[in-house]
């Protein structure tokens, strides 16, 4: 096909040959397969800040790593050099947790580089060699799902070893190829030590796992495998050897009421300081 503008720097570069056809256009990206000499590959090409939806919420932005405290400045800001630095911090997101996580053993298609906006990685292929399907359009038995289940929550511990919570982790956001499943999409990865929100969003994750593989397996519905993991992770007891249980133990020690009244007092103290304070301005 004609090479989409986005796309023409890498021909450019000599880091694409020849794009094939697209494969998708989801909310964030429009996804072409090239080849790249010999292989197949994928270009994901993000898109604009404007027509993006809702990852660079501020929960995911959280902890994000910037080059210096100018940087950081500037984006605050949303001074134009601002937004052109906050643009390259999300559009690099992805590549970074991608070779990140590939190090730690996880399974997500091989990245290449993020050039001009576009990341290039390899295609995630079936058994015959064609883009693999989501795990949303794959028909699942009980067997199976219990199975896909297993070795997802095996993946999102290593993560977690990594320090990487996906953050959008569903069954639109999961390949199957002949092997079983690989996680993609990653641009919204979070730091679990440093994001406030981690471990809601591990929770989000795994629940959404639960209740997707449930449909298949029941069984699944009521496990707190994403309590569990991060139970030990907080510990500093989580390997990617943990035996889970899909259970954790109900907090049976006796609540404090003196402690629990107290912190209640002071949230209405607080309270009330801010709005004299309010009304005096
Ligand atoms: N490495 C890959 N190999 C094969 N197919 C891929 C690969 N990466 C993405 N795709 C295909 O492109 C689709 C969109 O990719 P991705 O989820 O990363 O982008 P997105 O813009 O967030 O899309 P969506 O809004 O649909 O979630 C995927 O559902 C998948 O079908
Ligand atoms: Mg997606």
């Amino acid at each position: 096909m004609k090479t989409p503008k986005r796309i023409q720097p890498l021909v450019e570069e000599g880091l694409v040959d020849e794009v094939l056809r697209q494969l998708m256009s989801g909310k964030e990206a429009t996804v072409y397969v090239v080849r790249c000499e010999n292989e197949i590959r994928c270009a994901k090409v993000y898109k604009e800040a404007s027509q993006r939806s809702f990852k660079q919420a501020a929960s995911y932005q959280e902890g994000r790593k910037v080059k210096n405290s100018r940087q950081a400045r500037a984006m605050e800001k949303g001074t134009r050099y601002g937004r052109k630095m906050q643009e390259e911090v999300w559009q690099n997101a992805e590549v970074d947790a991608l070779y990140k996580l590939a190090a730690a053993g996880v399974k997500v298609p091989k990245p290449y580089i993020c050039f001009e906006g576009v990341l290039l990685m390899d295609l995630v292929t079936d058994a015959d060699g064609n883009a693999a399907p989501r795990l949303n359009d794959v028909e699942l038995s009980h067997t199976l799902a219990l199975q896909y289940h297993a070795q997802l929550l095996q993946q999102v511990v290593l993560m977690l070893c990594a320090g990487v919570i996906h953050g959008d982790l569903s069954e639109f956001n999961i390949l199957v190829d002949a092997d079983g499943p690989v996680i993609i999409d990653l641009p919204q990865a979070i730091d679990a030590a440093s994001n406030t929100e981690a471990a809601k969003m591990l929770d989000r994750d795994v629940t959404n796992l639960a209740s997707y593989f449930g449909q298949f397996a029941p069984e699944l519905n009521d496990t707190q495998y994403g309590k569990e993991i991060w139970k030990l992770y907080v510990a500093g007891e989580l390997t990617p050897e943990s035996k889970l249980t899909g259970h954790v133990a109900a907090d049976t020690r006796p609540v404090n009421v003196g402690e629990v009244m107290k912190e209640i007092e002071s949230a209405i103290f607080e309270e009330q300081e801010r709005l004299r304070r309010m009304a005096e301005m």
